[in-house]
Parts: C-alpha cells; sequence; structure tokens
C-alpha cells in the first residue's frame, strides 16, 4: 500500500506528542521523510531520535521538496496561519495542532479588533486550503478521546436531544514561556486550554446536527467572563505559590457560555489556577440520558503512597505537584486522550480521499467561539455570531 509522506514543523512538545502517535502507523501508512525547526540542533537531536532523515531551518525549503504530501505544523500558534497557507499554496495537505489561530499582538488593543483580526486569520487559511484542493486535519484530541467516541455512538443510539453540556480544561499553569503573553499565545487559559473543551462542546452538537438534520448545529451567540485570580491581593501575599503566576497580560481564569442554533446550551471552564493534575472533563446532558466523561483524572488505576519517592522516576500523570498520596496515573495517557486515534484518522482521511472527523470547520468555529468570548468579557455583552459560512 502507497504510505502518506509528511514533513514536521517544529521539533519539541507538539512535535514530540505526534511522533509518538504516529509511531505504529510508520510501519504501514505513513513516512516521516523531513522536520523543520528554526533551531538547527534541536530539529537534529529530533531527526536522530525518531529516525527521520531530513532536516530543515527553513520550512519553506522543505515545501519545495516534491515527494511530501502533509506538512504537519507543530509550532506556536501565531505561526499557524502563515506556514498552513504557504503549506496548501505548495499543495500540501495540513494537520494543524489546535487552536488553529488567533490575534498575535498587543493584549491592550481592543477584543473587537482581535476577534476580527484572529476571524481574518481563520478565514484565509480555510480560503486557501478550499483554492488548493488539499485537506486541512484539524488535531483536537478531544474528538478522538475514546470515551467522546463512545459517547457519540450512545447518542446517536439512544436518539436523544442533547440539552446541556459542560467542559473543563483545567490545571496549574503551562511552563512555556510563550503563553506569559498574549502577543506569543493570543491569549490566556482560554485559548490555550479552552480551545479543547470549547472544541468538544461544538464537535458533540456539529455531530448532533449532521445525524439528525444533514448539517452541524452550529454555536449561535457566546457569554463570556475572564479572571487574573493570581493578580488576587490575597494570592500574592503568600509566601508560597503552588500554580504559575507570572502572566504577564493574559487571563488565568476563564469561562465561555454557548447558546446554540436549535437553544441548547454548552459551558466551557478553562483555568490555569487548578491544583491536583490537569482535569479533562465533558458532561453531556441529554433529554433521555446522562453521561459523564473523566478523560483526567479517571480511575483506571487509583494508587496511594505516603511519599513522594515510591514509584521512583515512573510518570504518573500531568502536572500534579506531588506524586504523594492517591494519584490516578493513566495507563495509557496518550490512548486515552486521542492522539494516535486522531493521527490515524488524518492519515486515512488523506490515502481514502475523505474529509477527517476534526477538520476545517471545527477548527473555525473554535477561534469563533474564544474570540466571541473574550470580546463578551469586555464589553459585558451576549457576543452574537454572523453567519457568512
Ligand atoms: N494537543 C495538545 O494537547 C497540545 C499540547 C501542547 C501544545 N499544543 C499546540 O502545539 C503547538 C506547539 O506547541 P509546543 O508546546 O510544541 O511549542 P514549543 O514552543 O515547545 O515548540 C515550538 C517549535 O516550533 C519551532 N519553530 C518556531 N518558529 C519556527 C519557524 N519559524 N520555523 C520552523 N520551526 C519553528 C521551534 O523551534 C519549536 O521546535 C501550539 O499551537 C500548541 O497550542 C497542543
Amino acid at each position: 500500500m502507497e504510505k502518506v509522506r509528511i514533513g514536521m514543523v517544529g521539533s519539541r512538545f507538539a512535535a514530540d506528542l505526534h511522533l509518538r502517535a504516529f509511531e505504529k502507523l510508520r510501519a504501514t501508512k505513513l513516512d516521516i521523510l523531513a522536520v523543520c525547526s528554526k533551531n538547527r540542533e534541536n530539529a537534529e537531536a529530533f531527526s536522530k531520535r525518531f529516525h527521520i532523515p531530513h532536516v530543515y531551518t527553513d520550512y519553506r525549503q522543505m515545501l519545495e521538496r516534491k515527494e511530501i504530501q502533509v506538512v504537519d505544523l507543530c509550532v506556536s500558534t501565531d505561526l499557524h496561519h502563515t506556514i498552513a497557507i504557504d503549506a496548501a499554496e505548495a499543495g500540501k495537505h495540513i494537520i494543524c495542532e489546535k487552536p488553529l489561530t488567533g490575534y498575535f499582538g498587543d493584549g491592550k488593543i481592543s477584543r473587537q479588533t482581535m476577534m476580527e483580526e484572529a476571524l481574518k486569520n481563520a478565514s484565509s487559511v480555510l480560503k486557501a486550503v478550499q483554492k488548493n484542493k488539499v485537506k486541512f486535519c484539524y488535531a483536537e484530541n478531544f474528538v478522538y478521546a475514546p470515551p467522546v467516541t463512545k459517547l457519540k455512538s450512545l447518542i446517536k443510539a439512544s436518539q436523544g436531544t442533547v440539552l446541556d453540556i459542560r467542559a473543563e480544561e483545567s490545571h496549574s499553569g503551562s511552563h512555556a514561556a510563550y503563553s506569559r503573553e498574549w502577543k506569543t499565545s493570543g491569549g490566556g487559559s482560554l485559548m490555550r486550554l479552552g480551545s479543547h473543551p470549547v472544541g468538544a462542546v461544538l464537535h458533540l452538537k456539529h455531530y448532533e446536527g449532521l445525524m439528525k438534520f444533514g448539517r452541524p448545529i452550529r454555536a449561535r451567540s457566546v457569554i463570556g467572563d475572564i479572571g487574573h485570580l493570581t493578580k488576587m491581593e490575597g494570592f500574592r501575599k503568600e509566601p508560597k505559590k503552588w500554580m504559575v503566576d507570572s502572566w504577564v497580560d493574559v487571563e488565568d481564569w476563564s469561562a465561555a457560555l454557548i447558546t446554540f442554533e436549535d437553544g441548547s446550551k454548552g459551558t466551557v471552564l478553562a483555568t490555569d489556577v487548578s491544583l491536583g493534575g490537569v482535569k479533562n472533563l465533558v458532561s453531556v446532558h441529554m433529554s433521555n440520558a446522562v453521561a459523564q466523561i473523566n478523560i483526567n483524572p479517571n480511575n483506571s488505576l487509583v494508587v496511594y503512597s505516603p511519599e513522594k519517592n515510591i514509584f521512583g522516576s515512573e510518570y504518573i500523570t500531568e502536572k500534579v505537584e506531588t506524586t504523594a498520596g492517591w494519584q490516578f496515573p493513566s495507563p495509557d495517557e496518550d490512548w486515552m486522550r486521542g492522539y494516535p486515534q486522531e493521527m490515524e484518522d488524518f492519515v486515512d482521511a488523506i490515502l481514502e480521499d475523505r474529509d477527517p472527523i476534526s477538520g476545517p470547520d471545527l477548527a473555525f468555529d473554535t477561534v469563533e467561539v474564544i474570540y466571541g468570548a473574550y470580546l463578551s468579557a469586555e464589553t459585558g455583552k451576549r457576543i452574537e455570531f454572523e453567519r457568512k459560512r
């Protein structure tokens, strides 16, 4: 069988995740031909570790390689739209990490301008994708997490109405330097963490609509709020900090209340002020059923140890402050979060010339909800979406 030939852009955290997710498919369905990173040393170390034959420091040169069919974007979000457009113009399919794009500049300008810029960036990627007839695979792993996939089958079987979805991603703060400022991160907790639960909520309603009416049920409006809780006086006075508090101009707490075209509701929480490890949660309240998804933490394995070194260097789970006490080690965190499944769908979509399950519509609508929530948080008003697409 013919293999899909991939060039990676980026060689750090997300690239590492993708390579682990690609690993089993390399024997049968794909070849990783090249990696590009602006840091040559890092790219070379990455190519050695994952046996990738070609290394670039300029992605445009990598795009010139005719045999590369797919460009996998694992670069910071501010670079997504430019590289995605260049890749589409070079006739390459695109795998793009979440979120698709945003506004990257002065964090003090009006949220209206931010929203317009973010949607302009998102639309220009989608236009380039359409014009060049390439596929856009949106790497929103929540869509592929096994409990979400199973829940979709249950929703289909029940034929109930999805009334109310609540979803969250929270932890105690990113350690990436780019996350501190709007100009490099495009927002705070809602942008970085919230894109996952926003993506999950939108996807489930899109899915319900496609199943029942042949078209997605999209968000009609959003109300948002944000907070800077690590700037509170009481918090600042405490001598020991258990969470990241070096945010410059981005929020560390956020909420988005979404109303869908059919009147149903989605509530998303995304915060950088939550101790006890990462929370990736979704609950769905239907007319005839209720479901609770615990991607993290989940109790498939629960352990206790009286002090933190009992399990040595064994991985427990992401972002716990201590490994002592009761813990929820994830037996296969990558699988539970849907990373290998999303990469397999993308590769199959390209091989079979079909749309991926997570594609451009979800990518665009996620940007719209996030920036709509930011605008709402600034104005105190509900933001209604204009439907041009
Ligand atoms: N799905 C998930 O769970 C998940 C987790 C982490 C990050 N992400 C997303 O992945 C993306 C990357 O995040 P990260 O944490 O890996 O960032 P990172 O800062 O760790 O890595 C960015 C990489 O991009 C490279 N790079 C920067 N500018 C470049 C350029 N001009 N040309 C080529 N390479 C360049 C850097 O050298 C580096 O290798 C972000 O969009 C983030 O939102 C997703």
